[in-house]
């Protein structure tokens, strides 16, 4: 029996398809690449050595003195130091407040962000009773336990400070100014200071 034309075409096209169709497998083999004037190009590894600079990094250090251009041109809410550079700024910038909707957004923006953030080590009390303290308490690696925030020094500290210290990082804390923009920041620094308040004058907790 033969079939019609059209039957015959559709026919060859499906075993044509199931030939040379996917077979369902994963393959190891390199990509077949008919034009490779732009898939093979010479690049450095991140962290591997350079013959071409004369320190050997091919991650280049940023120019000293470079300033971001994204970052707030006012040094103070920048880095949290006044102008000067030497002093804390006392208090979260009023403009950073105004910008971002007013001080009842920014205290639940910097909840918001400090959940994320902060509490799995901080806690979200703030008492340092998040689930990684808790981790490393239990481990007996008592240097990466985070501190209370709720004592006298941390209290006092001024808000620039706390600020610079989610920038930076401190000994075991790491930093967060790659992953935190500067409104952010301070946004949590103005809600660490909410939880301060809240704690302020309540019984200690039983140990
Ligand atoms: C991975 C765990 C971890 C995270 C996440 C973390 N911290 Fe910390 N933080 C620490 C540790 C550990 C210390 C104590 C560092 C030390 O003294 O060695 C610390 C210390 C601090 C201090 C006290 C600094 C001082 O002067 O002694 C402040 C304030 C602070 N953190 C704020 C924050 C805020 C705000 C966030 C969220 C943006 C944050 N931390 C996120 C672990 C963390």
């Amino acid at each position: 029996m033969t079939l019609p034309l059209n039957r015959q075409i559709l026919a060859s096209l499906l075993l044509m398809g199931a030939l040379t169709g996917c077979r369902g497998q994963v393959t190891q083999d390199a990509p077949v690449v008919p034009i490779r004037n732009m898939y093979n190009q010479p690049r450095y590894d991140s962290q591997e050595r350079s013959a071409f600079f004369q320190d050997g990094r091919t991650m280049r250090p940023q120019v000293e003195g470079t300033v971001s251009r994204e970052d707030d041109p006012n040094i103070g809410v920048a880095t949290g130091r006044a102008d000067d550079n030497a002093e804390w700024v006392l208090e979260v910038p009023r403009q950073v407040v105004q910008r971002n909707g007013g001080g009842a957004a920014f205290v639940a923006r910097g909840q918001e962000r400090y959940n994320i953030y902060c509490a799995p080590c901080h806690g979200e009390g703030g008492d340092a009773l998040g689930p990684v303290a808790a981790r490393v308490s239990g481990l007996g690696v008592n240097s990466m336990v985070p501190p209370t925030f709720h004592d006298d020094r941390l209290r006092s500290i001024p808000d620039g400070q706390v600020f610079a210290t989610i920038t930076h990082g401190i000994r075991n804390m790491p930093a967060y100014a790659q992953s935190i923009p500067t409104d952010d920041r301070w946004a949590i620094v103005t809600y660490v200071r909410a939880l301060q308040l809240s704690e302020q004058g309540r019984p200690s907790r039983p140990e």
